[in-house]
């Protein structure tokens, strides 16, 4: 049986960069069971199912960390293989009007359970009004929220910078320095970083007043913009 990527305490995070777009596809779960969660299935279901069964655990649960397509495109399609519930954060939900079988609307600090391995929610705004983070112990997947020297984009509909700079600084405020951060996209130059080392280079981070921050992250953009159309892509090619 292959050996899993265990992070701490029986817990694992697999994590592989799927589709055009750099998006990091996550399974995480209980090393023991071999139960996981998808986190944000999106692109292409057979490079997910196929890194399941390479890996050797079982789909239990989808977990969302927003509604952009990048991150929620193949949920409909793993319904019709894995009869497993759907997590969003309710907010996310009554802002996309996302819907799919077996949607649960989830609760800021909500806990789900893959096995014995807790998985808490982390509400935070910013990209989307119902953005989460994922957080497995000392270990947090970010989606669009903070990447490996980043942050998300707060230009498209229902972003909103100065709540953004205000879930950044709880985030780092509020978890310890040695968490380690699981981005949404493969945009640096490693693929997770610590919080304390993101502290020293990521920009947004470093950013010293709220009027710095929306001054470099909206420089060049336009408030409300909507999503680009999904483009074309076929896996492997
Ligand atoms: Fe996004």
């Amino acid at each position: 049986m292959p050996t899993l990527p265990v992070v701490t305490d029986g817990a694992f995070i697999h994590q592989f960069e799927l589709g055009p777009w750099d998006n990091f596809q996550y399974l995480i779960g209980d090393a023991g069971s071999r139960e996981c969660a998808v986190v944000d299935p999106a692109w292409d279901l057979a490079t997910i199912e196929r890194e399941a069964a390479r890996i050797d655990v079982k789909i239990a649960a989808v977990l969302c960390t927003h509604s952009h397509f990048d991150h929620v495109d193949q949920v409909e399609a793993l319904l019709k293989n894995h009869d497993v519930p759907v997590y969003m954060l309710r907010q996310e939900i009554d802002f996309s009007g996302f819907r799919c079988e077996n949607l649960r609307p989830a609760s800021p600090g909500d806990t789900v359970a893959i096995g014995k391995v807790a998985i808490d929610l982390l509400h935070t705004p910013g990209h989307t009004p119902g953005s989460v983070c994922y957080r497995v112990q000392g270990s947090v997947v970010t989606g669009d929220t903070l990447f490996v020297d980043g942050c998300g984009r707060c230009d498209f509909v229902g972003g909103d910078p100065e709540t953004m700079y205000a879930t950044l600084k709880r985030l780092t405020e509020e978890l310890p320095g040695d968490t380690v951060m699981y981005p949404g996209h493969n945009y640096g130059q490693t693929p997770t970083a610590s919080l304390d080392a993101q502290l020293q280079s990521n920009p947004y981070l470093r950013a010293p007043t709220v009027a710095d921050f929306i001054k470099h992250r909206m420089d060049g953009k336009t408030p409300g913009t909507a999503l680009p159309p999904k483009p074309d892509w076929t896996p492997g090619k």
